[in-house]
């Protein structure tokens, strides 16, 4: 199936910061392909933390595939359920996901555990940037981190890419390189 449509989700406030620059990269090689790109930031968006809503820690999540919160998550996963391509990038923070992308992904999981909630994500695209910008540690366990997420949700992860500070520079080159190929070697589910 080609790729036509992708979305960024950034856990990232800064659109002009590393993460963003390197998400950009990997668009930009996107859309030398011709895909068009729709972004989310998700610091600035609306979405609570899980409520956990009933005494054994589920909600309508359990029963019904889908989130009793009425905040920016629902436009986003049909966002997400609309587009071919979803290109997840995070800022590592304390080497793991920032607290935008968990509060997400923990609430997409739940909503994934059953074949309802999971059409439209299972099979669905997914690549995965984190981006380590201070020190530059932590990036490899905050793939780990973005991957089990994104593989509890039933995405086809194609490549998780790990950037430190210290390698931006060529990461970028990297980013746009592999978006470009992406695009123009559809992947076979
Ligand atoms: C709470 C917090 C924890 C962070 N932990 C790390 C870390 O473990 N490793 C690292 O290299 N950078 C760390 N950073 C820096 C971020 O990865 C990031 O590069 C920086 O916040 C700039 O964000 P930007 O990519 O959105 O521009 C941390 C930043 C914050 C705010």
């Amino acid at each position: 199936m080609s790729i036509r449509q992708a979305i960024l989700i950034s856990g990232s406030r800064n659109p002009h910061g590393q993460t963003a620059r390197a998400a950009e990269a990997f668009l930009d090689g996107l859309k030398t392909a011709g895909v068009g790109c729709e972004s989310f930031f998700l610091p600035s968006m609306m979405i609570e933390r899980c409520r956990q809503c009933d005494e054994k820690g589920w909600g309508q999540c359990h029963a019904e595939d889908r989130c009793s919160i009425r905040d920016d998550f629902a436009g986003l996963v049909a966002k997400i359920k609309a587009c071919d391509l979803v290109v997840f990038a995070n800022p590592v923070y304390f080497g793991d996901l920032s607290e935008s992308m968990r509060a997400f992904l923990d609430r997409l999981r739940r909503t994934c555990r059953q074949e309802k909630g999971r059409a439209g994500i299972a099979t669905k695209h997914a690549v995965g940037i984190c981006v380590a910008g201070g020190g530059g540690g932590g990036a490899p366990a905050c793939m780990v981190s973005m991957e089990r997420f994104l593989a509890t949700c039933g995405f086809d992860v194609l490549d998780l890419i790990p950037v430190r500070r210290q390698n931006l520079d060529l990461k970028v080159e990297l980013l746009r390189a592999t978006g470009r190929w992406i695009a123009t070697h559809p992947p076979v589910v």
